[in-house]
């Protein structure tokens, strides 16, 4: 029989103190909920009324469930008020000599059979225990933040945890509705362990000019699908915050460089600038604790003239390639009205990406997205040719071509004698350097990136890659030719995986090294990321749809331009691709696909 939990204790009520007192008042448990000061106690009483007013609201809590689950919080300053609870939990900041002595306290005041929690995301649970009369009964209950909105919980267990307290946790994890991993203690468990590298690569990016604030969110959100941006994620979960987590692990993880916190980190905590909780982080908010950013002085202008300041005119659009790519461009670039030319190596191919693009536009009109008159419209704007010589009069060149440096040279010098002064010639390459191609031509200036992502008519991003001989004209008509084409442009500088693929693989390497080392399972990991983080595919589902191969490549230009000792593949990933299992398309990548 599981151990009954009437009533529990929660100390510290600021980001997730407050959300984790909502859960269980929420699901009919009473809470003790305690502070330092009548001060922090009135924030956390603000923080919880706040949250389920927004609930209430948004239509998700009716106002007699919010009543009901006001009535059964008791705010308390101090310790004492927690003598009778079956279980505390505490969420105080991430310092372990603080978080040891308050253990040491609750060893004290808590009835000898009470559980006593820790909601660390990445200080030794096992530490923490030894500070108490009872470490077999203290494990980590690592909640996600929103608390009351993210499903996972991580269950952290030590080496001394007794296995009835992990039992007991764990239907209390069920009872509240949550999804729970149970897993040792090692630095940021799962979810951080693979998140927090991230992040911190995002802050320094950002930190180096590499693309704006805005731009690199919207590519994470846009080519990866990620309900926020790690810089809009990095002020929910509070700089301060963030940064004791970083430096913990970069303590605790082995010194890995990628968690040593950007200064900029350091800089914006001294300064106060602790993201919603003050009001201001990356992003400026509207008050405190409020989750409505506004305008603030490195707001971008949004559409309209200024977005089209020294644009050149584009009407006439040259696409070159037959592939997956290029059937994609010429469809996208056809349906927005602009006049395409394609030009493939024969008139094989051309009739083959034709009929692609025929069959795409067809999808689009039995799926009601498009009207046959607007169907045959833009199959009217294209003309299909097999050679370079059709591109003389056009006004922007997009290659998508293989990925082949000396193929995509050879072409560049080829259309730089072909076409007329003023062109902007695009390149679609995800991995080469935009530059190589660019001084392939006389013309450094006029050549962009232009990464599409896959489906091309599907994907909202498109990342816009700057060189250091790109001039601004170029870029402001790269800018317009998205903003027309409906997609969102994102400006990135000529580095090895842009904005989207320098930090979305390192993250997917990550996460196969600790299944290498045996941490946790596929499906835990995946359940984790979704869960924990709301992300739309696990690392390992990932992983098998854009194919292990693709991934390992990627991973590997990475590691070399970056020179990174953290980008190194994971042995895991080599094998697997060595040994043939490239993913869904070879029906076995991290899972078998043959037998679902
Ligand atoms: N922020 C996140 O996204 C997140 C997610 C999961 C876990 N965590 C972990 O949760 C814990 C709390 O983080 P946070 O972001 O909520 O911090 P926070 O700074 O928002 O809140 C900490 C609260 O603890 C209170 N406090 C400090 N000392 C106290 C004491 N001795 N007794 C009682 N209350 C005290 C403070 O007044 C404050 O209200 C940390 O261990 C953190 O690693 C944070």
């Amino acid at each position: 029989m599981a151990r009954e939990f009437t009533s529990v204790g929660v100390v510290g009520l600021g980001t997730m103190g407050a959300g984790i007192v909502e859960v269980f008042a929420r699901n009919g448990v009473d809470v003790v909920a305690v502070e330092i000061s009548d001060g922090a106690l009135e924030r956390g009483r603000a923080n919880l009324t706040g949250s389920t007013d927004r609930a209430v609201a948004r239509g998700k809590l009716a106002e007699a469930d919010r009543d009901a689950l006001l009535s059964r919080v008791d705010f308390r300053v101090g310790l004492d008020a927690l003598h009778s609870v079956d279980l505390v939990i505490e969420a105080v900041p991430e310092h372990l000599d603080l978080k040891q002595r308050l253990f040491a306290e609750l060893d004290r005041i808590c009835r000898p059979e009470a559980i006593l929690a820790t909601n660390t995301s990445s200080l030794s649970v096992t530490e923490i225990s030894v500070a108490t009369g009872r470490p077999n009964q203290v494990i980590g209950i690592h909640f996600f933040n929103p608390a009351p909105v993210m499903k996972l919980v991580e269950v952290v267990r030590t080496v001394v945890t007794s296995a009835e307290v992990v039992a007991d946790v764990e239907a209390l994890c069920a009872r509240l509705g949550k999804v729970d991993v149970t897993i040792n203690d090692r630095a940021g468990f799962i979810a951080n362990a693979l998140l927090f590298g991230y992040l911190n690569h995002a802050v320094a990016m950002h930190e180096a000019h590499y693309a704006t604030r805005e731009d690199i969110d919207a590519a994470m959100k846009l080519g990866c699908g990620l309900p926020m941006g790690p810089l809009a994620l990095m002020d929910l979960i509070g700089l301060d915050t963030a940064y004791e987590i970083l430096d913990t692990m970069y303590r605790r993880g082995g010194r890995d460089r990628r968690h040593a916190p950007a200064p900029l980190l350091k800089q914006m905590v001294t300064a106060g600038l602790l993201g919603r909780k003050s009001g201001r982080g990356f992003y400026t908010y509207e008050r405190p604790g409020s989750p409505k950013v506004v305008p603030d002085e490195r707001t971008p202008a949004t559409a309209g003239p200024a977005l089209a300041d020294g644009a050149r005119a584009i009407a006439k659009v040259g696409v070159v390639g037959s592939g997956t790519m290029a059937t994609g461009i010429i469809e996208v670039f056809a349906k927005a009205g602009y006049e395409v030319v394609s030009v493939t190596r024969g008139a094989e191919k051309s009739a083959k990406v034709c009929e692609a693009v025929k069959t795409s536009l067809n999808k689009g009109v039995v799926r009601g997205k498009l009207s046959e008159p607007d169907r045959d419209a833009a199959l009217g704007r294209v003309t299909w040719s097999a050679t370079l010589d059709h591109l003389a009069d056009v006004d922007l060149v997009v290659e998508a071509v293989i990925e082949e440096l000396s193929v995509k040279k050879a072409l560049f010098a080829s259309l730089d004698e072909i076409c007329k002064p003023g062109v902007v010639l695009a390149t679609t390459t995800s991995s080469l350097p935009v530059i190589d191609v660019a001084m392939a031509t006389h013309r450094p200036a006029d050549v962009v990136g232009l990464h599409f992502f896959n489906p091309a008519p599907v994907m909202p991003l498109v990342e816009i890659v700057r060189t250091i001989r790109t001039s601004e004209e170029t870029t402001a008509t790269a800018r317009a030719v998205c903003a027309a084409l409906g997609k969102t442009g994102v400006v990135c500088a000529d580095r090895s995986g842009f904005v989207v693929n320098a930090l979305l693989f390192p993250y997917l390497n990550d996460a196969v090294k600790m299944l290498e080392a045996s941490y946790s399972t596929a499906d835990d990991i995946d359940h984790a990321m979704k869960l924990g983080c709301g992300y739309p595919m696990g690392p390992f589902e990932l992983l098998d749809v854009v194919g292990l191969d693709v991934s390992l490549a990627i991973q590997r230009e990475l590691y070399l331009e970056l020179r990174e000792p953290g980008f190194a593949p994971a042995p895991l990933l080599e094998h697997l691709v060595t040994a043939g299992y490239l993913g869904r398309k070879t029906g076995r990548g991290f899972r078998d696909h043959t037998r679902r």
